[in-house]
């Protein structure tokens, strides 16, 4: 009689790239962040196999997929991947691939353990210290909401994000692999509290607070205000911007409606963030003269789990 193979189970994942609103390069020393999972997402589908293989249109995945697979103690996955979030811009794309396969091959995980559990598998993959931020982004993030985490504690709430407003977010073109930035010196620099990168963290921590009052007053100039003083201690004191960079961020602060924009993420390249008052997208993409990507607030892989609190 012939022997009939079963086929292995198909799993799915899907989980969002994120913004950072305020709290740059202060999340590994236990700072507090504003980070928002956005409306761009990754999504896998994998099966148990051989040995671990993965189909993307974007290299190096595959160090990530072994590497979340140790911390998972997962046995080898095929796994194919679609993704709308646009790699080495800024926008996490690397931990919504870790929190996407998480999702899709533990989804009784909670999602801040996803979260760990994320941030660890890319520590080990790209031999960088990041922090926390980003893989908890994409994995707790909530529509229509910021979430303020205390990256020591990791208590965090969500914080309403205005109608009135719209993410806008900017690609310089220079593209960058975090593994070959000083990102580790920069953060070895800060925790041996240098005085320039100890002003940045202390001045960066007081403005997410000042950021998320603003936000809940529905204070928008002050948004803008907060945003530039950010970029400016990301330039001047953590040195973690680029000319080109600069230059795109005081292009944005000249357009009409844009409140204030600053470098996003870990910088040395990357995107830069915009906040546009909501019906001035096309004249602010206008005033640009480049790509505008326009993110709204999204889910994150593991919000479904939590029980929703009124605001
Ligand atoms: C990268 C890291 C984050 C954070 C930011 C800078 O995105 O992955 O943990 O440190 O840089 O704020």
């Amino acid at each position: 009689m012939e022997h009939k193979r079963e086929r292995p189970r198909t799993w799915h994942g899907r989980a969002p790239g994120r913004v950072n609103l305020i709290g740059e390069h202060v999340d590994y020393l236990g700072g507090v962040v504003l980070p928002a999972a956005i409306d761009r997402h990754t999504r896998v589908t994998g099966h148990k196999a051989r040995e671990w293989s993965i189909e993307s249109d974007v290299g190096g995945g595959l160090t990530y997929l072994r590497s979340i697979g140790i911390e998972l103690e997962a046995r080898p996955q095929a796994v194919v991947v679609e993704s709308d979030v646009p790699p080495g811009s800024g926008l996490s794309s690397s931990a919504a691939l870790l929190v996407a396969i998480a999702a899709g091959l533990h989804p009784d995980l909670n999602g801040v353990e996803a979260a760990l559990t994320c941030q660890r598998a890319e520590q080990r993959a790209t031999g960088v210290r990041v922090g926390v931020m980003d893989q908890f982004a994409s994995a707790l993030g909530r529509r229509g909401h910021a979430l303020l985490l205390d990256c020591s504690t990791l208590e965090y709430r969500a914080v309403p994000f205005p109608e009135e407003l719209v993410i806008a977010v900017i690609d310089s073109g220079e593209h960058r692999s975090l593994a070959d930035t000083p990102y580790n010196e920069r953060r070895r620099e800060a925790e041996a509290g240098m005085p320039k990168r100890k002003r940045h963290v202390e001045s960066e921590i007081a403005r997410v607070h000042a950021f998320a009052a603003a936000l809940e007053q529905h204070r928008f100039e002050k948004l803008g205000v907060l945003l530039k003083e950010s970029h400016q201690s990301l330039r001047d004191d953590f040195e973690v911007s680029t000319p080109t960079v600069d230059a795109l961020v005081e292009q944005a602060w000249g357009v009409e409606g844009c409140l204030g924009a600053r470098i996003v993420g870990a910088g040395f390249g990357g995107s830069i963030l915009a906040l546009i008052e909501r019906g001035r997208e096309s004249s602010f993409a206008a005033g640009m003269k480049k790509e505008v990507i326009f993110c709204a607030t999204a889910d994150g892989a593991f919000a479904h789990k939590i029980k929703q609190v009124p605001d």
